[in-house]
């Protein structure tokens, strides 16, 4: 008798727990931003409202293509960061929802534009310029001259010197390839990606690893979003950062919280208080050097500039399309990464 209660003590003591597991609220979140940043975010936010996350931090063409591989079954809830050429193609996919969060009015207008184009199933978190970044010290060992501008990076010398990310990957790297194409129209931009092919060392997966590797002293040249050059400089790395002189494209970092998302309304706090400036000043603990697009948030004074950069006018409804991402990217792989180097 004493060993039946004691068993039914215990089946009920591991039911409650099970019940109240079961109710813990928590949220699954795909993060593109970098590492120490979502790390951070995902800490922050847990402290914040006392909900569990669990945080999977990929690549921005790396997360939209897990996304839609899960749409029959989705196990993430919110996709914060990464650029906003795939949460455009996402939204347009139908793989994410629409929301209008009650913070969007103390948002810029860029960040809101964003969402307007994709019928609110994104929303602009962040901005960057893309731009190139090199080691001062191992340019100098080499003997290289120091570059400008996208087309010096098509010079000889350069040859085994310069890195960049696959742009299937990485947002950074599809928005170098997007860049190309409008700074010198669709035929000069691949012959820029084809040239540009014969003096890349390796395409990374990560779009800032080219940096970090520049930083080490393993790689000369990294092209990447300036502020990710800058978070190297900063960090006390000898890198120099060049905003190219024939101008270059940028990016608005973007946030979606993905259709049929298992924890909606935690996806929802969380949305709603990633656009907080509160939320956003936590770039400045980690060296993100974006812009944010909340109006009172800081943006750190070893921020790049914007208003100084020679910006275009980045077509990001055009290149955010599904049709033309795609397309883009099949032509790279078929055009570009086939060839010798
Ligand atoms: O490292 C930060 C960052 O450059 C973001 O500004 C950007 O949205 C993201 O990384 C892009 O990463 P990836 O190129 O790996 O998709």
């Amino acid at each position: 008798m004493k060993n039946l209660t004691t068993t039914l003590a215990g089946s009920l003591i591991a039911f409650a727990a099970s019940l109240s597991a079961a109710q813990a609220e928590k949220l699954t979140f795909y993060c593109s931003a970098q590492e120490d940043w979502c790390q951070l975010m995902a800490r922050s936010f847990e402290d914040a409202t006392g909900i569990d996350v669990n945080m999977t931090r990929k690549s921005s063409g790396e997360t939209f293509a897990q996304i839609r591989a899960e749409s029959s079954n989705p196990k993430g809830d919110v996709w914060w960061g990464g650029t906003g050429d795939p949460h455009l193609q996402a939204a347009e996919e139908g793989l994410t929802m629409e929301y209008v969060s009650p913070m969007r009015d103390q948002l810029h207008d860029w960040a809101i534009s964003q969402a307007e184009s994709a019928g609110n199933k994104t929303i602009g978190i962040y901005s960057g310029a893309l731009g190139y970044g090199y080691n001062s010290d191992l340019l100098a060992a080499n003997s290289l001259p120091e570059p400008a501008c996208w087309k010096d990076l098509l010079k000889p010398e350069y040859k085994g010197h310069v890195q960049m990310a696959n742009p299937n990957s990485s947002g950074t790297a599809y928005t170098t390839l997007a860049s190309m194409v409008q700074i010198f129209g669709e035929d000069d931009g691949f012959k820029f990606m084809k040239g540009l092919h014969s003096n890349i060392n390796q395409y990374t997966k990560s779009g800032s690893a080219p940096i970090k590797a520049a930083g080490r002293g393993e790689n000369t040249i990294g092209i990447v979003f300036m502020h990710d050059a800058v978070k190297q400089a900063v960090s006390g790395f000898p890198v120099k950062v060049v905003a190219p002189c024939e101008g270059t494209g940028y990016e608005i970092g973007s946030m979606s919280i993905i259709d049929g998302a298992r924890n909606e309304e935690e996806a929802k706090k969380f949305y709603d208080w990633a656009l907080s400036p509160e939320a956003q000043n936590l770039a400045l603990e980690v060296n993100a050097f974006q812009v944010p697009s909340n109006k009172n948030a800081e943006t750190s004074e070893s921020a790049p500039d914007m208003s100084q950069i020679k910006l275009i006018d980045y077509d990001f409804k055009k290149y955010g399309s599904s049709d033309e991402r795609k397309r883009l990217l099949q032509k790279w792989d078929e055009e570009v990464s086939v060839l010798p180097q």
